[in-house]
């Protein structure tokens, strides 16, 4: 399993502000945004490209274009808040979503709702911001290779290493892209030091 986490000062800095207690749930939803633009872009470093001919107003060139199609399947409620700029960046891309829900006691995630398109051939991207046990990203990525994905990623702003350790275990073929690796979990397994719930703070609902 590979896990890339971004390496760039903004990154950093977006990083910086989702953690701090007073960010509003407007400005948090902003950063969130410009980071999974961030996010999306490490992930699909690696996309196939095809060569093609193109006339440009002066001469005849090549160029690349993409070729390979992609799927963005967010999670229920906080993958959301990434999402936006992933439809935007790749205008071609099929969305599925799916609805998992922590238990606040056991913290085990419960599946509500999953509708995927068929996944087959579609570098897919699983999108779920925070990574702490690795149950919700776990059940997800079941659920997107049961549709078909074979090539997946998961795209997340702060991950636990218990959640990446589980994820090695479950999906080794599977990626993370990740904007940070975090230290632990605390006792109720929310990551520390993180941001706190994350689809509390982008949805104003704390
Ligand atoms: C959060 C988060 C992840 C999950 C991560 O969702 O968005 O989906 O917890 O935790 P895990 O790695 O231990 O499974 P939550 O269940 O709070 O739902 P929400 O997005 O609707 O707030
Ligand atoms: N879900 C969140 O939103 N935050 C955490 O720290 C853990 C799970």
């Amino acid at each position: 399993m590979s896990l890339r986490c971004l390496d760039h000062p903004l990154a950093a800095h977006l990083v910086a502000v989702l953690r701090r207690a007073e960010t509003p749930p407007e400005r948090f939803r902003a950063v969130a945004s410009d980071l999974s633009r961030m996010l999306a872009l490490e992930a699909t470093r690696y996309l196939r490209t095809r060569t093609v001919e193109i006339q440009g107003p002066l001469e005849t060139t090549t160029g690349e274009v993409l070729d390979e199609p992609i799927a963005a399947v967010p999670i229920l409620r906080a993958g959301l808040g990434l999402l936006e700029p992933i439809a935007h960046m790749f205008p071609d891309v099929t969305v599925g979503y799916i609805g998992l829900e922590r238990d606040e006691r056991t913290a085990i995630a419960r599946s509500y709702y999953c509708k995927l398109p068929n996944l087959q051939g579609r570098f897919t991207l699983v999108i779920d911001p925070m990574l702490a046990t690795g149950g919700s990203a776990s059940q997800a990525i079941s659920f997107v290779k049961g549709a078909g994905a074979e090539r997946v990623c998961l795209l997340c702003v702060v991950a636990a290493p218990q959640g990446v350790r589980r994820l090695e275990s479950d999906h080794p073929d599977v990626e993370i892209v990740t904007a940070a690796v975090d230290r632990d979990l605390d006792g109720r397994k929310y990551i520390l030091p993180g941001l706190g719930d994350f689809g509390d703070r982008l949805y104003g609902t704390v």
